[in-house]
């Protein structure tokens, strides 16, 4: 039987549905600490920049391919070029979300945590200490079983939601917790802002430090691009899928990144001006939020709902992200071999879930997995992902209009919601080729130094 395909209720929907899946862990927690480390505003000059010429092109390319298919990745490449080998592009990103969901719903499990604690009071005896707060931090993840209840927990909300469908449980969910991450986020950020002390945060993540630019810094803001726009594993495809002809995809993929990249910039004022105004060290990685702010927030009055309403948000970002990487399973399945929602969401979250918990017993829990190269499970997951499937997935989305499907069958699709709106071909063509070139050469210089030890760049 075919079922008929689900679409989204309103234009604002889609929007902050879209936006949910690229507004993550990735804004909130990644990109303040990484500018803070890599000259502040020059770093983010560059992300910028890369958000603009690369990111944009390939979240229209992903929106375009999916609304002309009305499928979701692996469907959508076969439909656009039958019989070939193109399908494995929509194979991949399948792969891509399994191995980033995985360790994804982790964290996400960990914020859940978090929040658990921060309202049951648990920061106050870590007010003032790092060194205390890293302890717990490092006791609760290297856990064997604490860690892997709260992933399930995580993943549980996570498969509700996508069972409920794209209308009744995707989109109105997105449509409820993305301005509350909005809200959140800004109170946050006016309260930091307002600390004495505060405004030293803004000048560490805004004032261009270009000494501090690095060649590696700016292959890492190219990398975090792919991935805070959840490019490349064809989640946007999939989003895509699910609208009518009438959306104006160069309008709504602009809406996207502005809600990102606004998204990132209040997380990073929230958190920087907040941890200088208490003298606390900016540190980089998971500490920043698991081991700098749990330390930072008892010290301030009413530190109990700060903390709290820092952790809500965080876990409502990674909640609306997870949703739409699981979506990308779901809708395989629902597509290509014509399951129920129900069915395609309950056994892969829970095959997800499953190879999750071995991300987070490598931590630590007892079943001590090295992975091929040396490194923990989960590492293995997040380095594979986002630094080699996302971008490749991306390079070929971008290969795939310029040499196969044409950009003159691209604009007649982007041309849909668009009519008094002229797409020049060449500009669409330099952009692709751009976007495709620079990500190869990231994949290029990442193996490179893989195998010769020593990056070409950076
Ligand atoms: N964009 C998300 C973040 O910034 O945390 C992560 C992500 C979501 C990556 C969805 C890829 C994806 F398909």
């Amino acid at each position: 039987m075919i079922q008929k395909r689900e679409h989204w209720g309103s234009r604002m929907g889609f929007i902050l549905a879209a936006s949910g899946s690229a507004v993550g862990i990735g804004n909130i927690w990644k990109y303040p600490s990484i500018a803070g480390q890599n000259g502040g505003a020059a770093f983010t000059l560059v992300y910028l920049a890369c958000i603009l010429v690369v990111g944009l092109s390939i979240v229209i390319a992903e929106f375009v391919i999916g609304r002309n298919t009305q499928l979701s990745p692996v469907g959508a490449f076969e439909k656009l070029a039958p019989n070939t080998s193109w399908k494995w592009v929509g194979f991949l990103g399948v792969g891509s979300a399994f191995a980033i969901l995985s360790f994804y719903g982790v964290v996400g499990g960990w914020i859940f945590k978090y929040i658990i604690m921060s309202l049951t009071g648990g920061f106050d005896t870590l007010a003032g200490s790092p060194d205390t707060a890293g302890n717990v931090f490092n006791t609760f993840i290297t856990g064997l079983w604490a860690p892997v209840f709260y992933q399930v927990i995580f993943m549980t909300v996570c498969i509700w939601v996508i069972i409920h469908g794209v209308k009744g449980g995707i989109e109105k969910w997105s449509k409820i917790m993305m301005p509350l991450i909005i809200i959140l986020l800004a109170v946050l950020a006016v309260r930091g802002m307002t600390l004495p002390g505060g405004s030293e945060g803004l000048a560490f993540l805004f004032n261009p430090r270009f000494e501090e630019l690095t060649a590696s810094g700016i292959v890492l803001a190219l990398g975090h691009a792919f991935f805070t726009l959840s490019l490349g594993m064809g989640t946007m495809i999939t989003y895509g899928s699910y609208l009518g002809k009438k959306e104006n995809l160069l309008n709504s993929a602009l809406w996207v990144i502005f809600l990102d990249t606004a998204i990132a910039m209040l997380a990073g004022v929230a958190i920087f001006t907040t941890v200088f105004a208490l003298g606390a060290n900016p540190a980089e990685g998971p500490g920043l939020i698991f081991v700098v702010l749990p330390s930072v927030f008892p010290q301030l009055a009413g530190g109990t709902v700060w903390g709290t309403m820092f952790f809500i948000l965080l876990f409502m970002a990674a909640l609306t992200s997870a949703i739409s990487i699981l979506e990308v399973v779901t809708a395989y399945f629902i597509d290509q071999k014509g399951w129920s929602r129900k069915k395609a969401t309950i056994r892969f979250g829970a095959v997800i879930t499953v190879v999750g918990a071995f991300c987070s017993f490598s931590l630590g829990g007892g079943i001590n997995i090295t992975g091929i190269f040396g490194i923990s499970f989960f590492d293995f997951m997040d380095g594979l992902s986002s630094k080699y499937m996302l971008p490749i997935g991306g390079m070929f989305t971008a290969i795939f209009i310029l040499k196969k499907w044409g950009i003159p069958n691209f604009i007649n699709e982007l041309k849909n919601g668009m009519d008094h709106f002229n797409v020049p071909p060449a500009l669409i063509r330099t952009l692709l080729t751009i976007g495709a070139a620079v990500v190869a050469f990231i994949i290029f210089n990442e193996i490179y130094a893989v195998f010769a030890g020593k990056a070409l760049i950076g």
